[in-house]
């Protein structure tokens, strides 16, 4: 039921690029804008919907000879704490075992935000000859020691949610391994959170009539391609509709909550009624900059705007009751089961394509219930 509806709301999503940012991320994001920009024909190709992607995987799953209930899945998430990541590993584990895959044969590890922790973990899961792994790496540029030590041991790789860079995946291009990185195209996310904003018209927006629009970011962490576009194309989406902007503050909240409600506090007492609207990188660190918002004794889509990213419920709740101008869809139910789907197909002898994407959706007071029906 839920694949079905996901397929349709998928069906009308819109796919848009653009670009820039405001202050410190700037450089960062230039470097990964090439790797992108080739990635997002591929993505556009690769994106199906759910439904086919889970009638492709039945189908590789009978190949296989119905044997996966014996096959070993490591799975390495960098933390358990980050409330996206808590629904994509649930879904996750959901799935595999809706494919097949017995319980006791998958194993989820906590990698605690710390690189040196989950390396012990992929050593471990190594040892233990698990069939296949798939991994959410704390850093993505411990990518190339990952992928080394996990294919010397003739393991399938499957990446998620924090894409390496292109000359990595290039080089499982270039040596034919049985390695894919599954995700969503971050600059899609942000130029949506931008669009939401830009749709609301200049005039509501400009609350301080100066004919700019001035904002705060909230960043995840830097190192992270998804705050690094996130941060870049929101911005650009009003540039490229012509609107003047003015960056206030940019800083890091490193997706949690709590760091961004004492960022957004105290950019609120800096700067004031200056600010007009809060992009976070996030859900939940929008969740925390509402908390400082409310507190400021603001109010969103009065006299200040707030866009997060994730569709996390209780955004959804906040966007259905105007708490929250808009959030962005981050498909956890497509990415996992396309993580699965590309497990099970390495499990079967079939190779992958080495970037498999999916699509974001926007997440408005329109179609924020049906979205919030669709997850719970
Ligand atoms: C993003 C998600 C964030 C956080 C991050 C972790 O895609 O929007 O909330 O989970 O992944 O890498």
């Amino acid at each position: 039921m839920k694949k079905k509806i996901i397929g349709v709301i998928l069906a009308t999503a819109m796919f848009a690029t653009l670009l820039t940012g405001c202050g410190g991320s700037s450089s960062e994001t230039t470097a990964n804008t090439d790797n992108a920009a080739t990635e997002e024909a591929e993505q556009t190709e690769d994106a199906a919907p759910a439904e086919e992607a889970a009638d492709a995987a039945d189908a590789a799953a009978d190949a296989a000879g119905g044997d996966l209930a014996d096959k070993k899945v490591g799975v390495c998430i960098y933390q358990f704490s980050d409330n996206f990541m808590t629904l994509f590993r649930t879904e996750l584990e959901n799935y595999l075992i809706e494919q097949g895959f017995s319980k006791e044969n998958i194993t989820i590890a906590d990698g605690q935000n710390d690189q040196a922790t989950q390396s012990g973990q992929i050593d471990n899961f190594i040892a233990d000859q698990v069939d296949v792994l798939i991994i959410n790496p704390v850093n993505s540029s411990s990518a190339e020691t990952i992928t080394d030590k996990v294919v010397e041991a003739g393991i399938p790789l499957v990446y998620i949610n924090r894409e390496p860079d292109a000359s990595e995946e290039q080089r499982w291009a270039d040596n034919g391994w049985n390695v894919t990185y599954v995700g969503c195209d971050a600059r899609q996310s942000g130029t949506m959170q931008g669009e939401m904003i830009v749709d609301l018209g200049l005039e509501a927006v400009d609350f301080n009539g100066d004919g700019k629009v001035q904002y705060i970011m909230v960043e995840g962490d830097p190192e992270n391609v998804d705050a690094q576009y996130r941060t870049e194309f929101s911005v650009k989406a009003l540039t490229d509709a012509g609107w003047e902007v003015e960056c206030l503050s940019d800083q890091v909240g490193n997706w949690q909550q709590d760091q961004a409600q004492s960022i957004v506090a105290n950019a609120l007492g800096q700067y004031g009624n200056d600010i007009e609207v809060v992009f976070c990188n996030n859900d939940a660190m929008a969740l925390g900059a509402l908390q400082a918002i409310e507190a400021a004794g603001r109010t969103v889509g009065t006299d200040i705007y707030l866009v997060g990213v994730d569709a996390l419920s209780e955004a959804l709740e906040d966007v259905i009751a105007g708490t929250m101008t808009g959030t962005v869809f981050n498909d956890h139910f497509s990415q996992s089961h396309s993580a699965a789907d590309a497990a099970i197909r390495f499990l079967n002898g079939e190779g992958n394509e080495y970037y498999i994407g999916c699509d974001y959706v926007k997440a408005t007071q329109a179609n924020a219930q049906e979205i919030l029906d669709m997850v719970k």
